[in-house]
């Protein structure tokens, strides 16, 4: 465990949320999972569930382990009685920056001075929420990547004015998940990795956009010639096209490049409501999702 940091208060139930939390659990942090929806905490309760129970089964984790994950966590719609008591808030709610700065603006009215607040968003750096709150030095991005409970790395990315201490205390939160913190110098919207991808995944709709190949083959040139777990389309459908299309958008919002607005067919299906896997249905279909 990190030694600044006991409490942690998770907010947006989705893919990202509630896979953060349960790693914060599992690291032995008494963990908030937030939402403002009941039923996607149900939902967040039951996939989890699942996930973990099946890391049991395939001897992953222990039974124990994660029993005590569980006995850590609480899922919860109130979120200002969690937030008064946490050491650091992560926020992952929807990628829209009114949103953010009115969440970040009401978190430091109802935290202690001492609350680390930071955004898992990849796209949305932290300089543009940190001026929403009197704590700017305790604001930066921690940016964890699908799915959160195996993916190793976590993006650290200060903006201007975050105190040293706040990316030493974060990076150490990171380091005691067993997960690799990767620093950032400075913020840049997409930070490190997702600019690497989507440089790949531009390339990629351009090439099925072009005609050039189908986009089964594409994914498949990924796997098989690039060594990639999953090819560019796969990938959409687990991160949700719906995030891929906001964080486009969200990218043309802050450079004014109209080669950072989502492609033709990624805006295709957002508007068709055809997510990914969390819909049943995006580049692939997944019947029984
Ligand atoms: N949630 C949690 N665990 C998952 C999972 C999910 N959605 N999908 C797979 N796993 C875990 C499970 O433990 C699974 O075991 P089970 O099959 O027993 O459930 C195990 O991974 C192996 O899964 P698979 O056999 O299905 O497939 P795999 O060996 O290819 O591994 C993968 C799955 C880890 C997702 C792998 O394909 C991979 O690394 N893919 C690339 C993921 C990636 O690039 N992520 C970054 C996305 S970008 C991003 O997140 C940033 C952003 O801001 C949008």
């Amino acid at each position: 465990m990190s030694t600044d940091i006991r409490t942690v208060v998770v907010l947006g139930a989705g893919t990202m949320g509630s896979q953060i939390a349960a790693v914060a659990a599992l690291a032995g942090y008494t963990t908030a999972l937030v939402d403002i929806r009941q039923e996607q905490l149900d939902h967040a309760r039951a996939q989890l569930r699942s996930r973990l129970d099946r890391d049991v089964e395939k001897g992953r984790r222990t039974r124990a382990d994660v029993d005590a994950a569980w006995e850590q966590l609480t899922l919860t719609t109130d979120r200002d009685a969690v937030a008064a008591s946490a050491d650091l808030v992560i926020e992952a709610a929807v990628e829209d920056l009114k949103i953010k700065r009115s969440i970040f603006a009401e978190l430091d009215r109802v935290c202690p001075p001492h609350t680390l607040l930071v955004t898992n968003s990849s796209n949305i750096v932290s300089s543009r929420v940190a001026d929403a709150t009197d704590r700017p030095e305790k604001v930066c991005n921690l940016h964890f990547f699908n799915p959160a409970l195996v993916m190793a790395c976590v993006e650290v990315v200060p903006h201007e004015t975050t105190a040293p201490e706040t990316v030493d205390a974060a990076t150490a939160f990171v380091e005691s998940l067993g997960k690799t913190p990767v620093r950032l110098k400075r913020e840049v919207p997409g930070f490190v990795a997702n600019r690497l991808l989507n440089a790949l995944r531009r390339e990629a709709v351009g090439l099925y956009e072009d005609g050039v190949a189908d986009f089964k083959d594409i994914d498949l040139a990924a796997k098989t010639a690039l060594g990639h777990p999953m090819g560019p389309f796969e990938l959409m459908d687990l991160v949700g096209i719906d995030v891929v299309y906001l964080i486009r958008l969200a990218e043309y919002e802050q450079t004014g490049d109209p080669s950072a607005l989502p492609a033709r067919s990624v805006k295709e299906k957002y508007e068709a409501g055809d997510f990914g896997r969390k819909t049943g249905r995006g580049w692939y279909e997944y019947p029984g999702a």
